[in-house]
């Protein structure tokens, strides 16, 4: 049994059809809400994971071999004004998962970001000192440090600006296409850099890290490395839409609640050489939801 927590997000909505193909073992999704998936090996737990008691029930009884924990408050803002919440979800169920998966003797893998950096020097090797710069970065180190410390056989998946395919779920590349599409001007900024990572990148390398049993830390992130300006002018040069709605903004001036790192992102050696991944570039991502866009 490998039971996934936080199975409504974004990076769930990639890992769960990649799971079933890829391997014969039943699914246990644990989310807040009803998910439309119906498959002889999927059984769903509709619970609230804050609640230790309600968590700790559900994981004793279906005594899983792996748990992958997704859920996390990831919006970077929200976490500076509501820090009790954020640091319910990406500390504390961390916390009791790992203790959770200590006692059923399940391995665990927990996804975390590049925000644990100060975005000094990227990208970052795993080798690299953490110093997070925001509240949202130093719940996800926190979240980190519970995994390994309390959890057996933990390991840890970095990754940073995750997009997909989901029209639904909005991220980055969705915002700039919307935006492209309805021509509305966005300004979009030049100076936080990062390498943008295809969702299945990361689904691949969880499925490696269980399929390989290994633990300790990884770094997901995609082949090109570029600032958020340079990617979206890659989006509207891709998809052939016109960019002069798309300015360039500081991050000084832009003032978002919530400190960015500048230089962050990932070099993902480690990945490609222990898991044999081969992380998408820009190009290659866009492509495949254009061809998932085409085929709808
Ligand atoms: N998206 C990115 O660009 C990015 C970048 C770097 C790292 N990451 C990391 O990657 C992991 C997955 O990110 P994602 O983008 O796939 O996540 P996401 O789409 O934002 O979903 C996170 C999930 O966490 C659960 N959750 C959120 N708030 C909650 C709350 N208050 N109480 C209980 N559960 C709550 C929900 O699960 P249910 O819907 O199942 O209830 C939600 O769907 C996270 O650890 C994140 O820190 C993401």
């Amino acid at each position: 049994m490998i039971t996934i927590i936080g199975a409504g997000s974004t990076t769930a909505a990639s890992l769960i059809p990649i799971l079933l193909q890829e391997t014969d073992a039943p699914l246990q999704l644990v989310s807040s809400r009803p998910l439309a998936y119906e498959d002889v090996r999927i059984t769903q737990s509709t619970i609230d994971v804050r609640d230790k008691n309600v968590l700790k029930e559900t994981i004793m009884k279906s005594q899983p071999e792996v748990i992958i924990n997704l859920a996390a408050v990831t919006n970077v803002d929200k976490c500076e004004s509501d820090k009790q919440t954020c640091w319910d979800v990406n500390v504390t169920l961390v916390e009791n998962l790992a203790r959770l998966a200590r006692i059923v003797d399940a391995r665990m893998v927990h996804v975390s970001t590049d925000y644990v950096f100060d975005g000094q020097k990227g990208p970052y090797a795993e080798t690299a000192v953490p110093h997070p710069i925001s509240y949202y970065g130093k719940s996800k180190l926190a979240g980190e440090n519970a995994c390994i410390v309390g959890s057996m056989q933990a390991a840890v998946v970095r990754t940073n600006v995750v997009y997909g395919p989901f029209v639904e779920r909005p991220d980055f590349v969705r915002w700039v296409l919307d935006a492209l599409e309805s021509r509305t001007p966005i300004r979009v900024v030049n100076d936080q850099y990062s390498n943008p990572t295809y969702v299945d990148d990361i689904s691949e390398s969880i499925l490696r890290i269980i399929q390989k049993k290994r633990s300790g830390i990884y770094h997901v992130g995609g082949a090109d490395y570029c600032s958020r300006y340079e990617f979206a002018l890659r989006i509207a040069e891709f998809f052939r839409a016109d960019p002069s709605n798309i300015s360039p903004v500081t991050t000084a001036e832009l003032k978002q609640p919530a400190r960015r790192p500048l230089k962050g992102g990932l070099i993902t050696l480690k990945a490609e050489t222990d898991l044999g991944m081969k992380m998408r570039g820009i190009e290659s991502g866009l492509s495949t939801i254009r061809h998932l866009m085409f085929a709808k």
